[in-house]
């Protein structure tokens, strides 16, 4: 581990190379990164990078992808672009085409869990920390479209008090959280207060005390009196989570919060990556140039005060 970490801290200075990864990472991945964030963080930081020659990406495809789309001239790599997200795949461009002849005029918000082709069909993006703030911007329309995520989807109509036309994706991992693990939890742990991703269902999300999105959680817990949390989130989250508040005690709700995918990127992939320069992620030009319009639409809504 030693020497490998000592090649990577080389080849990334040779290489002028900044290492991005998302939280669900494993913990030695995030902490050999220069930035470790949630979606929304990740796409904030990959459109203000000014000084490197590279981007390692170490996250998912629909990840990587957004920060090659929002950096055209330089190469974003993946240490595996086989890690993918199945909820973003889920729906289809053509799928979504489809879905907006039948309902015409309506925009579509679409979560950035999705397919640069996905995007380039839609009208903003979101990501699970500014989902409510993006809808409600578009005011008072009859009907907004909201893809992939119907569990996310469902929270801000919830927050909103609208109904919007949903689209049936779901995350495997986070659907694997139930209600009644919850309360199984909470009873043995009755002073913990309770955090959930807005991806787990309703009913589970029913008996949370925070719907969070990950980075939301790091910034409750850096703040917060509370002492003892219950975590239903991707389980690399913990990780983050301790290193912002050392003497909080974190609970994972079940063994089941594990994304394979987000499990893919290690150590060593990410030194053959920086050795080999690959895998680099591309979007054709036509798909990337519609898609920012989305992402920069989310960007600039979710900077507003
Ligand atoms: P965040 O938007 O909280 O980073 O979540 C991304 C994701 O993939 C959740 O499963
Ligand atoms: Fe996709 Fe779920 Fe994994 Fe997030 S945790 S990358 S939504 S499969």
């Amino acid at each position: 581990m030693e020497t490998l970490l000592a090649d990577i801290n080389r080849l990334r200075r040779e290489r002028r190379a900044v290492i991005l990864a998302h939280t669900y990472q494993a913990p030695e991945v995030q902490d050999l990164a220069d930035f470790v964030g949630d979606s929304y963080g990740l796409s904030v930081k990959a459109a203000q990078i000014a000084d490197a020659d590279l981007i390692v990406f170490c996250g998912v495809q629909f990840m990587a992808e957004t920060a090659a789309i929002l950096n055209p001239d330089r190469e974003v790599l993946m240490p595996d672009p086989e890690a993918g997200c199945p909820m973003a795949d889920m729906i289809t461009a053509e799928q979504l085409r489809q879905f907006k002849a039948e309902h015409p005029g309506a925009p579509v918000v679409c979560y950035v869990n999705s397919t640069a082709e996905v995007k380039a069909e839609s009208d903003v993006c979101c990501t699970s920390s500014n989902a409510v703030k993006i809808v409600r911007a578009l005011g008072d329309v009859p009907e907004v479209l909201f893809v992939p995520d119907q569990y996310l989807g469902r929270f801000v109509e919830k927050q909103l008090g609208r109904r919007l036309v949903l689209w049936e994706g779901f995350c495997p991992t986070h659907y694997t959280l139930g209600p009644e693990t919850i309360r199984k939890m909470k009873r043995l742990h009755p002073d913990a207060k309770v955090m959930v991703h807005p991806e787990t269902r309703p009913e589970t999300q029913d008996e949370a005390d925070y719907v969070l999105s990950t980075g939301q959680m790091v910034e409750l817990v850096k703040a917060t009196a509370h002492r003892q949390f219950l975590i239903g989130t991707e389980e690399g989250i913990i990780h983050t989570l301790q290193k912002a508040a050392p003497d909080i005690d974190f609970i994972r709700l079940s063994d089941f919060l594990r994304c394979p995918n987000m499990k893919k990127t290690t150590l060593a992939k990410i030194k053959t990556c920086l050795e080999t320069r690959q895998t680099r992620i591309t979007v054709p030009d036509d798909v990337a140039a519609k898609a920012r319009v989305a992402i920069d639409r989310m960007l600039e809504i979710s900077a507003r005060k």
